[in-house]
């Protein structure tokens, strides 16, 4: 049945991120240890269940849809279902495919994405310095994110970049971020390390607040307000100096879950209500269990029915907190 998902908060549930794989050709040190174990092959969803899934969300009122991972570009034959997101853009049953990326195979893509209605896609990157990028990414090489850049842009597609700021570590490349993205017209957001999933370093050492940035960007540069919003959590301020955008995504001191609009499905067909809770529900299963989707129809609602109020992310010393054991690339953010 057409229908409206609205959880028991009275939230709309209009957006869906997909995570269409947990592999990564990266290693980012806030997100991944040196030595991950990926699923095995028959664990993760087919293209066409992906497609099922994302057919069915589209039924009951999801009019946005970001692909993520994971790096989701690395899946192979993942345009096949870009090509679908497409047809149901021209279709008018679905209002956004957008994608968050790592930027690494964009070179190859980006024309292709375009094509299939990818107007708008994030992009990470954490310093524009060869030798710091390689080892935040551990494996990944600068050269071909700014070239994939370069070909989204030529492209036609509009740009974010996601920046996650760490003490001692990327501070002091904020600024010159900002001046390289508005330079070139795309939007940048500063985000927070959350605590998900073990990784090799301590989250404590690399925590910045962003309200302690914000106080020293506006000493060197004038914040002005901003309407600005695509739904999600970012807050926008304008920059007078560069004409551009701004956004802070603020989930460890400002939340924003009262405004939340999503859910997301991992690779494995399991629906995360919240990136910041343990509750998820199999999809894979009543995806597996008939050719129908009533099953799966179901136990969506269900699903939606049990979505919390909100995270409870603890970045703290002497107190570890409920955090949460999976890492960000199997929800995709
Ligand atoms: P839009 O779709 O344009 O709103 O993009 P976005 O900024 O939500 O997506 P992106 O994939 O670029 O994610 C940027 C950061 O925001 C990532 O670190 C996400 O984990 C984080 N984020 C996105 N949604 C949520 C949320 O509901 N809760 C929290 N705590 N963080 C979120
Ligand atoms: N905390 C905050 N952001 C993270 N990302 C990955 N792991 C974390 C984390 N632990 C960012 C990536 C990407 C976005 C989807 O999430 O850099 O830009
Ligand atoms: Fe890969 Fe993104 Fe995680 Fe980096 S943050 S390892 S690019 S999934």
């Amino acid at each position: 049945a057409t229908g409206t998902l609205t959880d028991p908060f009275g939230r709309d549930i209009t957006y869906l991120r997909v995570s269409v794989t947990d592999r990564c050709d990266f290693r980012c040190v806030y997100c991944m240890a040196e030595n991950m174990t990926f699923l095995p092959k028959r664990e993760v969803l087919t293209l066409e269940e992906l497609e099922r899934l994302c057919s069915a969300f589209i039924r009951k009122g999801v009019k946005r849809i970001r692909i993520t991972g994971g790096e989701p570009l690395v899946r192979k034959g993942i345009m096949e279902l870009f090509r679908s997101l497409g047809r149901h853009l021209d279709a008018g049953t679905l209002g956004e495919v957008t994608l968050t990326t790592n930027g690494s195979q964009l070179s190859r893509y980006a024309a292709e994405l375009a094509d299939c209605g990818v107007r708008r896609i994030n992009v990470s990157l954490d310093t524009l310095d060869a030798d710091k990028f390689r080892s935040i990414t551990r494996r990944g090489d600068l050269t071909k994110v700014l070239d994939g850049l370069e070909a989204a842009d030529r492209a036609g597609i509009a740009i974010k970049l996601n920046m996650v700021a760490l003490r001692d570590f990327n501070e002091a490349e904020i600024e010159p971020m900002l001046r390289y993205a508005h330079g070139r017209g795309y939007d940048m957001t500063l985000i927070e390390t959350m605590p998900l999933g073990e990784i090799d370093d301590d989250r404590c050492d690399r925590y910045l607040p962003l309200s302690e940035v914000r106080a020293r960007l506006s000493e060197r540069l004038t914040l002005t307000e901003s309407a600005y919003s695509t739904g999600g959590p970012a807050r926008y301020v304008g920059i007078a100096e560069t004409g551009g955008r701004l956004g802070f995504i603020t989930p460890m001191t400002h939340n924003f879950c009262e405004s939340c609009n999503r859910v997301r499905v991992t690779c494995t067909g399991m629906l995360y209500l919240c990136l910041g809770q343990n509750d998820s529900a199999d999809l894979r299963e009543p995806l597996r269990a008939s050719e129908g989707d009533e099953l799966l129809s179901r136990a969506i609602d269900d699903a939606i029915s049990r979505k919390p109020e909100g995270h409870d992310f603890v970045i703290d010393r002497q107190n570890a907190g409920p955090n949460v054991i999976r890492h960000m690339s199997v929800t995709g953010g």
